[in-house]
This record gives C-alpha cells, sequence and structure tokens, in this order.
C-alpha cells in the first residue's frame, strides 16, 4: 500500500482515519508562511522588475551582439549589461521583497552582491570610457554629461563598497554605519543616473535608426519602470540606515 493510503491511528483514542487528506492538508498549510497582502505586492511587483530587466538586456543584446559589436553597438552592450542588468540585480539583493534573493543569509546576499557589482562596474564603467575615447571627452549631449557623472560615480562606489565591507576594519577611520550609509548613498546615485543616461541613450541617433518611434517609447517606459522598482530597496535601505544615525547622534 502507498504511503498516502495508510491509515492514521489516533494513540489516544483506537480511532482510523482513512480520510487522511484533511490531515494532510492541514499540516501543509502550517508549514506555509503566510504574507501579508503588501508582502504579495512587493513581491509581485519585483517579478515585473526582473521581466522589466530581462526585456531590456536581452532586447539590447541581440540589438548590438547581431552587428559584431562594432563602434557605439560595443558601448551600448556593455553599460546595458553594466547598469541596466548586473547593477539592477545587484543593488537589489539585500532588498527583502527580492522574489529571487529573500530567503539567503545577509552574509550570502553581500557576497552575491560585490560579486554582481564588481562585474557590472567594471562592464558599465568601461562602456562608458570606451565612447568617451571614441569621442575624445567631448560631453556635448545631454546623454554624455549624464554618462561621464555615472562613470564618476560608479567608480566611487565601487571604491567605497570596498571600505563597507572592510567596514569593521576601518572603523577606527569611520563608524561602520556612516561607512556603509555612504556607500549605499553612492550607490544608490550612480544607479539612478546610470539608468537616467540609458534613457537618453534610446534618442541618440544608433538607436532611433535601428527602431520605430512606437518601441524608443515602449524602451523608455520599461526602462524607466524598472528604475523607479528598483530603487524602493536601496532607498528603504538608506532611510533606515538614517534613521539609525539620527538615533545615534
Ligand atoms: C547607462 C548607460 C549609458 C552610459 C553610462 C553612457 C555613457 C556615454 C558617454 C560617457 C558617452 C560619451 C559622450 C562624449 O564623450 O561626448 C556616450 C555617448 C554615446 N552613447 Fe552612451 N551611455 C549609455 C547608454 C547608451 C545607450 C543605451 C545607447 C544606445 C542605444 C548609447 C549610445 C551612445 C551614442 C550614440 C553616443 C555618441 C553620441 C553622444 O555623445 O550623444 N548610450 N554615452
Ligand atoms: C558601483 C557599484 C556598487 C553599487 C551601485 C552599490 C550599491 C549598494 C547599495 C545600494 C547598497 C545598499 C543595499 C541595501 O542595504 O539594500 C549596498 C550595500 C553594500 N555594498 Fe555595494 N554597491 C556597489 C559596489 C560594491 C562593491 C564593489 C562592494 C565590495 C567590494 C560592495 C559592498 C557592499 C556591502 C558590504 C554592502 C552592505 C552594507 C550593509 O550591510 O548595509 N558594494 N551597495
Amino acid at each position: 500500500m502507498a504511503d498516502a493510503e495508510q491509515p492514521v491511528v489516533s494513540r489516544s483514542r483506537r480511532v482510523v482515519d482513512y480520510g487522511s487528506t484533511i490531515q494532510t492538508r492541514l499540516a501543509a498549510a502550517a508549514r506555509l508562511p503566510s504574507f501579508t497582502r503588501w508582502q504579495r505586492l512587493e513581491y509581485f511587483l519585483n517579478v515585473l522588475n526582473q521581466i522589466c530587466i530581462g526585456f531590456v538586456t536581452i532586447y539590447m543584446s541581440y540589438l548590438t551582439l547581431r552587428t559584431g559589436l562594432q563602434g557605439t553597438s560595443l558601448h551600448a552592450w556593455l553599460v546595458t549589461i553594466g547598469f541596466s542588468f548586473f547593477m539592477a540585480e545587484g543593488v537589489m539583493i539585500h532588498y527583502g521583497g527580492n522574489v529571487l534573493t529573500h530567503g539567503y543569509k545577509r552574509h550570502t546576499k553581500t557576497t552575491i552582491h560585490w560579486i554582481l557589482l564588481t562585474l557590472g562596474g567594471c562592464c558599465g564603467a568601461s562602456g562608458a570610457l570606451i565612447k568617451m575615447i571614441q569621442k575624445g571627452f567631448s560631453l556635448h549631449s545631454t546623454h554624455g554629461k549624464l554618462g561621464f557623472t555615472a562613470f564618476i560615480l560608479c567608480l566611487l562606489a565601487m571604491t567605497s563598497g570596498v571600505s563597507a565591507l572592510f567596514s569593521a576594519r576601518v572603523k577606527r577611520l569611520i563608524t561602520p554605519l556612516l561607512n556603509k550609509t555612504f556607500h549605499n548613498f553612492l550607490g544608490f546615485s550612480c544607479f539612478v543616473i546610470a539608468l537616467t543616461t540609458q534613457y537618453y541613450g534610446y534618442q541618440t541617433g544608433y538607436f532611433k535608426s535601428r527602431s520605430e518611434t512606437d518601441f524608443q517609447i515602449l524602451m523608455k517606459c520599461v526602462t524607466l519602470t524598472s528604475l523607479v522598482l528598483t530603487s524602493y530597496g536601496p532607498l528603504k535601505a538608506l532611510y533606515q540606515k538614517c534613521e539609525n544615525i539620527s538615533r545615534q547622534f
């Protein structure tokens, strides 16, 4: 006889329960975590965000890789996978509403975070640098100016990230809380500026000549949606850190 068909025998009362499905269901319900409505909304928005990030990354990779990554294609691909993919996924790692990582320990999350952002930071910064060298650092367009700011902030965020990772060792110079808050602030600012630059990237001749107006608008909307939804986690963390600072001082 299969396990599910075994009768359940109570020791206190000599009752044989052949309808064991009720007990099995009750036990399963007790094991299930109960989510509040707000948590369900957070998970739903996070899934939507992962779809937006995936869409931008896959489409931009398709557009740039099929032309053999020449000229601006290399720039657009590197900055997209660096900022819109690795950085977006990396800054959301610690967020409790992230469906991909919410079960991990904080230490594991931090390890994934710095690996993703070392990769993302290097791809994004080199993508921006390649273009600036090609254009001789002219920085005429809004896109170029924002891109240069994102480049500088990216380097600062990576440096402050190393300092946040070793915050216990440098606590004589700066307290771990201030150290991590500073990194959180720089990292968040870098992400916001980078995705705004990406938005302006869809207005460049390179992208306009390769896509229809409707599709340019769609890419802008999807990028802005992922910017807003990704920002929630780091912004919440920054707010909590600032609250802790105001309690201490
Ligand atoms: C986070 C994303 C991005 C960053 C940080 C970034 C950064 C930059 C920088 C620093 C420049 C050099 C400007 C100069 O020296 O004059 C530049 C130029 C350019 N980028 Fe991007 N870029 C990004 C996304 C994109 C995307 C997605 C595209 C196209 C689909 C694109 C296409 C171009 C083009 C065509 C130029 C040359 C024309 C101009 O300067 O406006 N970029 N970008
Ligand atoms: C441009 C690259 C980076 C950006 C944009 C960035 C952004 C962020 C953000 C927004 C947070 C706060 C997340 C939260 O608590 O919800 C954070 C936390 C953290 N980051 Fe980065 N990061 C970057 C690179 C790095 C690097 C390279 C390292 C280490 C080598 C690092 C180490 C850390 C650590 C240890 C924390 C946790 C701080 C804490 O416990 O609150 N980050 N980062």
